[in-house]
This record gives C-alpha cells, structure tokens and sequence, in this order.
C-alpha cells in the first residue's frame, strides 16, 4: 500500500502507484490503489485548511473545470484542492463556452489541450463522455461526474468520511437509499466499498433499483425500517428528479413516507449510525431538516473531506500521470 504519510516535507513520498493519467471511475480499481488515496488524503487534512500554502506540487500547471451540469461543492471543492496544491484553475461553464455554437467535447478538449491545460476536470450529462475525451487527449482526465455511470471522487470522499468516522472499512455496512438507477454516486460506492471489503445494501423503490442479477452480493431491502436496523452507516441519495422519465416514481409524499429519513425514523436510529448524504438534498423529501442537524449527520464533514480527498487525487495523479514526465 502506498504510504507517504510520515514525512512532513513531501506527504505524497511514495504516492503514484496504481493511477496513471486518468481517474474514470472506481469500477476495477483495487484496494490498494484506493487506500493509497484515502491515506494521501489524510496526510493532506491540515494542508486542506490551512491558508498558507506549504507544498505545491501542481505548480505551474493548468487544471481545467469543465462542467457540462450544475454543481456547486465538486467544483468548488476541485477548484480549492487543485489551488491548494499551487495549480492555476480555469472554470468553464458551457453557457459561456463555444460549446453553445455546436463545438463538440472532444474539439473542446482539444481546444483546452492546445491552450496548454494539464489536467480536465469534466462533469457531464452523458454517461462514457470522459472516457471518450480521455481516448482523444494527452491531458489527464478526471470525472466529476458523467450521467448515470459514475462519480469517482465523490465515491472516494464517502469512503474517507466512513474510513474517518467509524475508524474502519472492512465490514462495515453500509446502505444506500434512494434512487440507485439514476445515481452514479450509488454506483462508484458500490465499486469503492467493495473493493475495501464493505457490505454494500440498496433500499428504495422497486423501480428505482438495479436487477439484483446485475449485481451480485448486494443486500436489497424494500423497507427503510429494515434496512436502518442493518446499517452502520446511510448514505441518502437524492431523487434525480432531472434524469427520470414519466412512471418511475409515486408522488413525492409517499416517497418521503416509504423511504424519507425522517425525524420519526431519526429517533429510533442507533446512536452510532452514521448518515451521508452527497448532496444537494431535497430537504422535505428524502431527508428531514432535523437530520441535517442531528449529530450522527457527517453531510458537511462529506462537504470539508471532499477538498482533502480531491487533493489527494491530484497530488497523486501527479506523481505518476502525465506532469511526472
Ligand atoms: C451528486 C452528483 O452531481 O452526482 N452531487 C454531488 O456531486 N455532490 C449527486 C446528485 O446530484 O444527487
């Protein structure tokens, strides 16, 4: 495993084995190569908060945010992780790009190549559109999201906040409510946590769940109530009420009542759950206000984690991708 923790000098001495030049996703990745990351992003921690800059190993080079979708914390977040690390930091939005005059994704990201960018963070409503950019460019990508498929940082911020919290991984429980269908938050745990030996449980409804065929040694529960007795840990999706098409879903009430953390449901909750939620929630439909305060909610500690984590990426993506050349 990869540990570069003990020295203050250089926390990422002996990072860079096992990530090459992009991160696409969690899907195949091993336990090594993911615990490299969590124990870099635990040696990254003060430096996240700290406002003086003691190690910048991204100086000199150019991180691209390119955001195909709205977001506020992953991009906010890879913005203040990347210039942490002393890199320069271009946001684009499409709405400001040349992309609303018909330029195609892999043009743009030939375009930021030409134009000396180093690294592409790229969000996207299309499922496989990193993967198809990081095929037609040198420049390293990273995914911050491509539709339905997968959110590999998120995925691995979620992994830290239970590493952190309940000081272990292996054999913890961990459950996702929600709608796993449209969640490629669900779907880069389900490949995270169980690379590092979690159990992994889906609960909502019916129509919002994957054919348990498709993935085998998932534990599925149809009621909240049973599956908040098994869980260690909750992680609550939102309903991606924007990816959905007619028929999927009963009328929000009912939602919130079947698979809602509510406060009635908070209050029969162990006091050593822990509840997650990627955010942004929809307050009043899966999860309660009163949620959001209750101590066993890490949401905001998911939020501060997520610069540690993406710093980590980066730092280690640099000792092995492209710039180490
Ligand atoms: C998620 C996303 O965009 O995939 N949000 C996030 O990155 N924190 C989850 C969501 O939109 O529900």
């Amino acid at each position: 495993m990869g540990n570069g923790m003990q020295s203050n000098e250089d926390p990422a001495a002996g990072a860079g084995r096992g990530w090459g030049k992009d991160l696409l996703g969690l899907r195949g990745v091993g336990r090594e190569a993911i615990l490299q990351v969590l124990h870099q992003a635990q040696a990254m921690l003060p430096l996240a908060t700290e406002k003086r800059r003691r190690w910048e190993p991204l100086r000199g080079r150019v991180v691209v945010n390119l955001f195909y979708e709205p977001s506020t914390r992953t991009r906010i977040s890879f913005e203040l992780a990347a210039r942490a690390l002393g890199a320069d930091v271009v946001n684009v939005t499409t709405a400001q790009s040349s992309v609303v005059k018909g330029e195609s994704l892999v043009d743009t990201a030939r375009t930021l190549q030409a134009l000396g960018a180093d690294l592409v963070v790229l969000r996207h409503p299309a499922s496989g559109a990193p993967h198809r950019v990081a095929q037609a460019v040198r420049v390293g990508v990273v995914n911050a999201g491509d539709g339905t498929n997968e959110h590999p940082t998120q995925g691995l911020l979620d992994l830290f906040t239970i590493w952190q919290l309940k000081g272990r991984l292996e054999g913890v429980r961990v459950v996702l409510v929600g709608d796993i269908l449209h969640s490629r938050v669900a779907r880069s745990n389900l490949w995270g946590l169980s690379a590092v030996g979690a159990q992994v449980g889906f609960c909502g409804p019916a129509t919002l769940l994957p054919r348990p065929q498709d993935v085998p040694g998932v534990r599925f529960f149809s009621r909240l109530e049973d599956a908040l007795e098994w869980a260690d840990v909750v992680n609550m999706l939102r309903l991606q009420r924007e990816r959905q098409v007619h028929g999927y879903l009963p009328a929000l009430g009912e939602y919130r009542q079947r698979f809602g953390l509510t406060a009635q449901r908070l209050r029969r909750l162990r006091p050593d759950v822990l509840v997650m939620h990627p955010g942004p929630a929809n307050v009043g439909v899966e999860i309660d206000e009163e949620v959001l305060a209750d101590p066993r909610s890490a949401i905001s500690r998911q939020v501060s984690f997520g610069v540690a984590v993406r710093m980590a990426v980066l730092s280690l993506w640099c000792g092995q991708g492209e710039l180490s050349r």
